[in-house]
């Protein structure tokens, strides 16, 4: 009387509403090639083993192959009926190839189906999102290689500070999205063990060989315990944790973009592609990207909290619960991509208004710590220093001058120590080129990293 691969301990059919309610396959398609992979693997396994028939398997093989091809090209359509990827698979297997295909499931539940379809699934997103990581660090590279010569101003507190090289700060977010993507590789290398032969929860009588299948499957190991194994969440949870990092970081970028391309600041243009118009103000054109990737950031953050609440107080092992892992962490998988994956090209296109940074880095007296270290190394402590330069600033706010149009006369009412050499710092390239340590902006500085950061990339 049911169609339900569980059917047989009911005398009444499930409330059609509690059908649709319970139900996963709705957003959990995806899973299908996952699915269909980990199935072949284990019948394998199982004739391997001589749990079932070497034609048995074969027969299997073909069914799941048939059935993959047809999911593929949209020929099948999955049945609410049916609950889950699983089930709607193995029902179809069933129709296709006969009771034989009722043989599959052994040695094996849903539980750990599950967990080891997310974790296939996982690991390729995981190895396309590192790829966009990549490409997007390539564009920033490339722009800081064509902006050498480019000095803007440097902020804290969105106040003029220090002249900084372009190149300098877009290697800034290199060094983010560099540890983004080591964090998503540390991610793949703690997620990448295999959770089936866990069966339901307490493991199986039959004698599998769950290395085999492990390795099948290009597992570095397997798990350790089978009640770990089906109710283990964190590396999902881990995931979206690394998700939302990365989409706090693309979240900064975008706020500079955004107020770089105002008329005020006026200090890239992005290009069309990436922009919107005002259907009411004909002039604009509104920085739609960046500020929906900013936006985006939002949703992130709130699947990792999805999950780690999902994940609170549950018991052991399996529960029905951790079926709402799916949406979060799917959601979260494609925002990211898509995000990594259109900053990489608007970055590379990006155009930079050199001339424009570099009138707004000589404003806002940014070269007046140079004028402090350059007293320092005549002997003056640095807190005296301090006060000269600030009683020069006050001196050229008043007088409507900046600093380097100081005659050295004027220069002396604040220090005696400061002589006609003072014009050799407080120049914006000398400002700039004087932070030659590691990590600094001196041009020389800044391409040393650039060098190291394409050698780490060859390697790669
Ligand atoms: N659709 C289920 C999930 O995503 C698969 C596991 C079902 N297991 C169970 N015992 N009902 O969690």
């Amino acid at each position: 009387m049911s169609q339900k691969l569980w059917g047989g301990r009911f005398t009444q059919p499930t409330d059609k509403f509690v059908e649709e309610f319970t139900a996963s396959i709705g957003f959990e398609q995806r899973l299908y090639p996952y699915d269909i992979r980990g199935s072949k693997a284990h019948a394998q396994m199982l004739a391997r083993q001589g749990i079932i028939a070497p034609e048995e398997a074969e027969q299997i093989r073909a069914g799941l192959d048939e059935i993959l091809t047809d999911i593929d090209q949209g020929n099948i359509e999955f049945s609410i009926a049916l609950e889950d990827i699983h089930m709607n698979i193995e029902a179809r297997l069933i129709e296709r190839i006969g009771t034989v295909g009722g043989k599959l499931h052994t040695g094996r539940s849903r539980n750990d189906q599950v967990a080891v379809d997310i974790r296939l699934y996982l690991r390729d997103e995981l190895d396309a999102i590192i790829a966009y990581l990549e490409s997007l660090m390539d564009s920033l590279l490339t722009q800081a290689e064509g902006n050498l010569n480019t000095i803007m101003p440097g902020y804290t507190h969105l106040q003029t500070a220090q002249p900084v090289l372009f190149a300098h700060h877009m290697l800034a977010y290199h060094e983010m999205f560099k540890r983004d993507a080591s964090r998503m590789r540390d991610c793949r290398a703690r997620m990448n063990v295999m959770p089936l032969g866990a069966g339901a929860l307490a493991g199986t009588t039959f004698p599998i060989d769950r290395e085999w299948v492990a390795e099948q499957l290009g597992f570095d190991g397997v798990t350790r315990n089978s009640l770990d194994s089906v109710s283990d969440r964190d590396f999902a949870i881990e995931f979206c944790s690394n998700a939302a990092t990365v989409m706090m970081h693309l979240s900064r970028l975008s706020e500079e973009l955004i107020i770089w391309s105002s008329a005020d600041f006026d200090f890239i243009e992005l290009s069309d592609a990436f922009c919107t118009g005002s259907s009411i103000m004909p002039q604009k054109k509104n920085p739609d990207v960046p500020e929906l990737v900013r936006g985006k950031s939002g949703r992130v953050y709130g699947n990792l909290v999805s999950l780690l609440t999902l994940m609170k107080s549950l018991p052991l092992a399996y529960n029905k619960d951790m079926q709402e892992d799916k949406e979060p962490l799917f959601d979260s998988i494609d925002t990211v991509k898509g995000s990594l994956k259109i900053f990489a090209s608007m970055i590379a296109e990006m155009k930079v208004k050199t001339d424009n940074m570099r009138i707004a880095a000589a404003r806002g007296f940014s070269t007046a710590t140079d004028i402090a270290d350059y007293c320092v190394r005549k002997g003056l402590p640095f807190r005296q220093a301090h006060e000269v330069v600030g009683k020069t600033v006050r001196y050229c706010i008043e007088h409507g001058k900046d600093i380097p149009e100081l005659s050295v006369e004027e220069f002396r009412e604040f220090s005696a120590l400061i002589d006609t050499d003072i014009y050799d710092f407080v120049t914006l390239d000398a400002s700039v080129n004087a932070r030659t340590a590691t990590g600094g902006t001196a041009r020389c500085a800044v391409e040393r990293e650039i060098a190291l950061a394409r050698q780490a990339q060859k390697k790669a």
